[in-house]
């Protein structure tokens, strides 16, 4: 069957979303990453490993681990069926998951399965629907009662739209945002795609009181280069460059007060860079293109394996830090490289 030409980008952005994580030449890094950030050693934790409990409550929901499947896929024959390799890991690991955008299934019906299997793979996980910023409330009700969601995020994707030669050229996206989240039956998460947030952003999504921010921080998947890459490496717009990392999107967030729940995303790649976001503030991590890679490469039981890994080491590092739960884990003080520590003083400055 021959699908249309927006099913034919979900399974471009899979292919180069895959090609650039493994691409092994060193990628420039944008600001400061997790390595501008060192825990202080707790010589006497006085504590056992089985003190730990690495579970955190958001949307009246306790998560088993601080980390989920990110949205990704589905909307075409086989972005559907990497949705459904993804459900069964997340179902086997007992992790939550985001579905791709289901703006296509919006459009073309015939690709609401490459959505519903995830719910079919994964029948009590926690799922999350996907669609953009600009979607009224009638498309979020339809796209959480598609995949009987726990909760929607929105994706906010300016700087993607912008790069991408057949994207959008209007962001008006405010007032549209306040009635979803006023009206949707499920907590609503604002959500970026990997270019991050900065102290104004936060201060501006306080307004609107969603169910949590999703930080979406640069330095994992980097929508700037596969949408250039989609239009042949085009060089006339390019902002490669553009974005805050992770890192400071976490760090603007104490700036700007904030005192919304917060998902950490953007080139989560062990269970280091997610203690190091639970301990910026985050009350969750997700990891999308690493995930994604893994299980392209080398298959369902590697990357559960990978998970497993990750669910071992978070109560040693927890341990070793001397927490026996996130909000103790927050009481640490990380130390600062100088590059990161410039990039908070200069935003003092600002606010
Ligand atoms: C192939 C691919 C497709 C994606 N599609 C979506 C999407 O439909 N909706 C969305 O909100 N984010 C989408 N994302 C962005 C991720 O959810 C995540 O925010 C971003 O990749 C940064 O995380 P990472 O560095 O762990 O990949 C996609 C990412 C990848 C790799």
């Amino acid at each position: 069957m021959t699908e249309s030409p927006q099913a034919h980008r979900k399974d471009e952005h899979l292919s180069l979303g895959v090609s650039l994580w493994r691409d092994t030449t060193p990628k420039k890094q944008i600001g400061a990453s997790f390595d501008d950030i060192r825990w202080l050693p707790n010589t006497f934790p006085e504590m056992s490993i089985e003190d730990v409990d690495v579970t955190t409550n958001l949307f009246q929901h306790q998560f088993n681990w601080p980390f989920y499947i990110e949205a990704m896929t589905g909307g075409s024959a086989l972005t559907g069926r990497v949705n459904g390799q993804l459900a069964t890991v997340s179902a086997n690991t007992g992790l939550a998951m985001a579905v791709g955008s289901q703006s296509i299934a919006l459009k073309e019906p015939s690709q609401a399965t490459t959505f519903k299997i995830v719910r079919q793979r994964n029948p009590e996980g926690f799922i999350f629907a996907n669609l953009g910023a600009d979607h009224p409330i009638a498309n979020v009700r339809d796209a959480i009662d598609m995949i009987d969601a726990n909760a929607i995020e929105m994706h906010v994707n300016v700087a993607q739209e912008l790069v991408m030669a057949e994207g959008d050229r209007q962001f008006k996206w405010l007032d549209n945002l306040a009635e979803v989240i006023a009206k949707s039956p499920v907590p609503v998460i604002i959500k970026e795609v990997g270019f991050g947030m900065s102290v104004a952003t936060y201060q501006t999504i306080a307004q609107l009181h969603p169910a949590a921010i999703n930080v979406g921080g640069a330095n994992g998947t980097n929508f700037a280069v596969i949408e250039r890459r989609r239009n042949r490496n085009d060089d006339s717009f390019n902002i490669d460059n553009y974005g805050l990392s992770t890192v400071e999107s976490l760090i603007s967030a104490q700036l700007a007060q904030n005192a919304l729940p917060l998902i950490a995303t953007g080139g989560i790649q062990n269970a280091n860079h997610i203690v190091t976001s639970l301990m910026l503030g985050a009350n969750l991590a997700s990891s999308a293109g690493f995930m994604l890679q893994t299980l392209m490469d080398h298959g369902e039981l590697d990357l559960t394996k990978q998970i497993l890994d990750w669910q071992q080491a978070l109560p040693r590092l927890f341990t070793l830090l001397g927490a026996k739960n996130i909000a103790e884990l927050q009481q640490n003080q990380p130390l600062y490289s100088n590059s990161l520590q410039n990039f908070i003083s200069q935003q003092k400055k600002r606010s």
